[in-house]
C-alpha cells in the first residue's frame, strides 16, 4: 500500500559556470526530462534503489554530464570512471577507475547485489563487468577529446590546484523516497579532468560521495578529494537525527566554504522533506515534484 508521497532529487555536477546559456539549458531540460521519468516510475510503484539506479543510467548515458559516455578524460587522455549505489539499509556497491563499460552505476549495483564486497577497482572491477554480461564500451565522445587536446598543454603549465577546481564538476547523482518510504542514492562520474591514472574520488567512497541511513540520502559533488576527506555525505545525512535536510545542507556547505571546498549537495529525509546546496557559483539540479524551489537559491 502507499503511504508516502515519492520525491526525487537529481543533480548534475558542481562547478564554474563554463558552459554558455544553450549549454546550460540543454543540461537543465535533460536534468527536469530525466527526474520527471524518475518520478513517474516512483509513482508507479517502483523502489527508490530501481529509481536512483535508472535515473543515473540515463544521465551517464548523455554525454552532456561527466559520467558514463562523455566523462572526463584522465591524464593519459583514458576515462576511468567511479559509481556508487546505497539503500537505506546500509547495502552499498562501488566501482571505481572502472574502463571501457557504458554505465558504471549498473556494475556498482551488480557489486552490491552479486558480491560480498563493496568496491571493486580498476582491473578487477572491468574483469567483474565482463562476468556479468556488461559488454566493451568506448566512454570518450569528439568533445571530451576535443578538450583533452586543446588543454592538456596550458595545464602543465598552470598550476594544479587551481585547475583542479576548474574541472570539478558535472558529477551525476540522484536521491530518492519511495510510496513505501524507502530512500536510496545512486552517483556517477568520470572524475577530475587530467587526473592521475589510479585516481579514485569521492564517488565511489561509502559516506563521502553518497550515503543512506534510516534517516535519509544525500549526494555530493565537487571536488572529490575534500568531500571525501571531510566525509560530507554521511555528515549530512547523520544530521537529519537533529535538523531538517535543508539546514543539514546549508550547514554543511557553509563549513566547506570555509575550508575551501568546493561541494554542492542533494538530501532527502525519510519523512519525504529535501535540502539542496552549494557553494560554487553553479550546480545544475532538479526535483519531482516541484515542492518548494521557491525557497531554495537558483
Ligand atoms: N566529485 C567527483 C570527483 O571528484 O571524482
Amino acid at each position: 500500500m502507499s503511504t508516502m508521497e515519492p520525491l526525487i532529487l537529481v543533480h548534475g555536477g558542481a562547478g564554474r559556470l563554463r558552459y554558455d546559456g544553450k549549454r546550460r539549458a540543454a543540461r537543465q531540460a535533460a536534468l527536469d526530462q530525466i527526474a520527471q521519468t524518475g518520478y513517474e516510475m516512483l509513482k508507479h510503484g517502483n523502489s527508490a534503489l530501481d529509481t536512483v539506479v535508472e535515473v543515473v543510467r540515463l544521465l551517464e548515458d548523455n554525454p552532456l554530464f561527466n559520467a558514463g559516455y562523455g566523462a572526463a578524460l584522465g591524464l593519459t587522455g583514458e576515462v576511468e570512471m567511479d559509481a556508487a549505489v546505497m539503500t537505506d539499509e546500509g547495502r552499498f556497491g562501488a566501482v571505481a577507475a572502472i574502463k571501457n563499460v557504458k554505465n558504471p552505476v549498473l556494475v556498482a549495483r551488480k557489486v552490491m547485489e552479486e558480491t560480498d564486497h563493496i568496491l571493486l577497482v580498476g582491473e578487477g572491477a572491468i574483469k567483474f563487468a565482463r562476468i556479468m554480461g556488461f559488454g566493451e564500451f568506448d566512454p570518450v565522445t569528439d568533445e571530451r577529446r576535443k578538450m583533452f587536446s586543446e588543454q592538456r598543454v596550458d595545464y602543465f603549465r598552470r598550476n594544479w590546484e587551481k585547475f583542479r577546481h576548474l574541472y570539478g564538476g558535472d558529477t551525476v547523482g540522484a536521491v530518492a523516497i519511495d510510496c513505501h518510504g524507502k530512500v536510496a542514492v545512486a552517483a556517477s562520474t568520470g572524475g577530475i579532468m587530467f587526473h592521475l591514472p589510479g585516481r579514485v574520488g569521492d564517488t565511489p567512497l561509502i559516506g563521502c560521495g553518497i550515503y543512506a541511513s534510516s534517516l535519509g540520502a544525500c549526494a555530493a559533488t565537487g571536488h572529490g578529494e575534500c568531500i571525501a576527506i571531510n566525509m560530507v555525505a554521511k555528515t549530512v545525512v547523520d544530521m537529519l537525527s537533529e535538523t531538517n535536510p535543508q539546514t543539514a545542507a546549508d550547514k554543511v556547505i557553509s563549513k566547506l566554504k570555509l575550508k575551501n571546498c568546493n561541494c554542492g549537495v542533494i538530501v532527502v529525509s525519510r519523512d519525504g522533506d529535501y535540502g539542496v546546496a552549494y557553494n560554487t557559483p553553479y550546480m545544475g539540479w532538479t526535483v519531482m515534484p516541484k515542492l518548494r524551489d521557491s525557497v531554495l537559491k537558483d
